[in-house]
């Protein structure tokens, strides 16, 4: 739902052609963050003991992150004027992988993919985890995010992520890239992410911080 929104902006971005803020490093950097969070769903994909029905979330993401990466990388070849055939390549081999149902290599190559293409976490790495920056993001957070992250739909396949626990669990490239990537969708934050890095570093820093984390959040999911 909050992805095929996502899809939905993009693709009337597109019909309304690219804004002036825009430049090509943006639309080079749009399609490292897709990269990043379908090897991040691929990496969760093959792990063991998934849920049916969160398996079929992920695989809905995936599909429609494919979708989404086929159009940003037309946009790019667009913006620069040539494209890299290179990517176009590993592109389409990573979409047969996943048709093919070859979870395994496709995790494999989405990797590999996203280490060849990595995003700039620059900003956020090393994070510093200042007492302003924790005050920050828990304000955004309450305000922001906690209607829908802390009380989660045990039934829907795409649940609002605990994201205390994503902070401690994931690999930390891919936190960061699912911060920077995810919020989007929503009425209240607009439908592309509203944030600055600034204030995403905030979050960051309060969710690793794990400041307020309610009590019953550890033990689920
Ligand atoms: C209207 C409800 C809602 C609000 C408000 C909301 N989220 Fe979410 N968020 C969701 C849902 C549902 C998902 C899972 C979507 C999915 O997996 O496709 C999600 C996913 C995410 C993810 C993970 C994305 C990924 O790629 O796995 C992050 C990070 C996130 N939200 C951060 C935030 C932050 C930070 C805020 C507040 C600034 C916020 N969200 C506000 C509902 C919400």
């Amino acid at each position: 739902m909050k992805r095929a929104l996502g899809a939905w902006a993009l693709a009337l971005w597109a019909l309304c052609g690219a804004l002036p803020a825009r430049a090509a490093t943006d639309a080079g950097r749009e399609l490292r963050l897709e990269l990043a969070l379908i090897a991040g769903d691929a990496r969760q994909l093959v792990e063991p003991a998934k849920s049916a029905r969160r398996r079929e979330g992920l695989s809905e993401r995936v599909r429609s992150g494919l979708g989404t990466l086929a159009i940003e990388a037309r946009q790019a070849a667009q913006a620069d004027g040539r494209g890299d055939p290179q990517l176009a390549a590993a592109l389409g081999e990573l979409s047969g992988l996943f048709t093919a149902g070859k979870l395994p290599e496709f995790a494999q190559a989405a990797a590999q993919l996203a280490a060849a293409y990595p995003l700039d976490l620059s900003y956020f790495e090393p994070l510093a985890a200042t007492a302003p920056r924790i005050e920050k993001g828990g304000s955004i957070y309450r305000r922001y995010c906690i209607g829908c992250h802390a009380s989660p739909d045990p039934r829907a396949a795409n649940p609002a992520p605990d994201l205390f626990r994503t902070a401690r669990t994931e690999p930390r490239a891919e936190f960061l890239a699912r911060l920077l990537g995810g919020i989007h969708g929503d009425r209240a934050t607009t439908l592309e992410n509203p944030f600055s890095d600034e204030e995403l570093a905030s979050l960051a820093a309060y969710f690793l911080a794990g400041k307020d984390r309610p009590p019953a959040s550890g033990s689920k999911r």
